[in-house]
């Protein structure tokens, strides 16, 4: 194999300190315990997957850190300062298409340096860039509804990069798309951050992305999920969808498929 691998010797950028999360129970019912008290520490341009089976409280989690849910216990910091809400520091994609329908390909790339005020010369450099790097040229006044699954979630990585947040965070992004637009998906994203070295937090089920995506993949137990292991993914970058024939690649993949099973063992015996 080619390249070398990355060892990410950066500052913690984000603490997850015993951070749980129960709902409370409808009419009366049972309160859910979503997410046992957790604890994550991500280091700035760390690429981290998270694997879990369905239910487990990936996004839970993932919504704490976007400060769109509150945990109900616990903390998490962004370079040392409490998460209370939403905010541009960080970029948020989910599973469903969540474009605004109402605007082009342009103006949905284009929507939160519109918020922030920037200025008309520097938000079409910027917007132009992130639609080059997403491979939407020639796109750009096209409305979601005309577009392909995976153009809708170019689009929508387009949007979370051109506001520059220090973390990028998704939700099974790729979840709904047919698997050879996943698997090119996949490599346009490693590409964008083999580029420009942004946090990323990425939740999927799915191992091989996980594996293929990753510098460190955590995995997560079954419901009430709390995080089961951490496994760091040496394999090297520039990384190309033909690493996931090594004997590297199946090792990790072996392994991690391991512990997913014996969750979902786990889970089928407890109910
Ligand atoms: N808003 C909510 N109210 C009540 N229960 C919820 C809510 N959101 C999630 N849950 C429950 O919390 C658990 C974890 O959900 P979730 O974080 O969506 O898991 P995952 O993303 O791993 O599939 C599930 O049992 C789910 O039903
Ligand atoms: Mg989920």
């Amino acid at each position: 194999m080619s390249g070398t691998p990355v060892k990410n010797t950066q500052p913690v950028e984000l603490v997850v300190k015993g951070v749980s999360r129960t709902f409370p129970g409808v009419r009366g019912g049972q309160p859910t315990l979503a997410l046992q008290p957790t604890d994550l520490e991500i280091p700035r341009n760390d690429f981290v997957t998270i694997l879990g089976p369905s239910g487990c409280g990936k996004s839970t989690l993932l919504r704490i850190i976007a400060g769109l849910d509150k945990p109900t216990v616990g903390t998490v910091t962004l370079e040392g300062k409490p998460i209370t809400g939403p905010g541009a520091d960080r970029g948020m994609v989910f599973q469903s298409y969540t474009l605004f329908p109402w605007l082009t390909v342009r103006d949905n790339v284009a929507f939160g340096l519109r918020e922030k005020g920037v200025a008309e010369k520097e938000k079409k450099e910027i917007v132009d860039s992130y639609i080059d790097k997403v491979g939407l040229r020639g796109f750009e006044n096209y409305w979601p509804k005309q577009l392909s699954g995976g153009m809708q979630q170019r689009t929508a990585i387009a949007r979370a990069l051109a506001n520059n947040p220090k973390i990028l965070l998704l939700d099974e992004p790729f979840g709904a798309l047919d698997n050879q637009t996943r698997g090119l998906m996949q490599e346009l994203l490693l590409g964008i951050w083999e580029r420009e070295q942004k946090t990323v937090i990425f939740v999927t089920h799915d191992i091989e992305e996980a594996v293929f995506m990753a510098s460190r993949v955590v995995t997560m137990t079954a419901r009430p999920g709390r995080i089961k292991s951490i496994t760091p993914v040496d394999l090297p970058h520039p990384r190309h969808y033909t690493v996931k024939a090594s004997p590297e690649f199946s090792a990790l993949r072996l392994k991690l498929t391991e512990e997913i099973r014996s969750e979902a063992i786990a889970a089928a015996e407890h109910g």
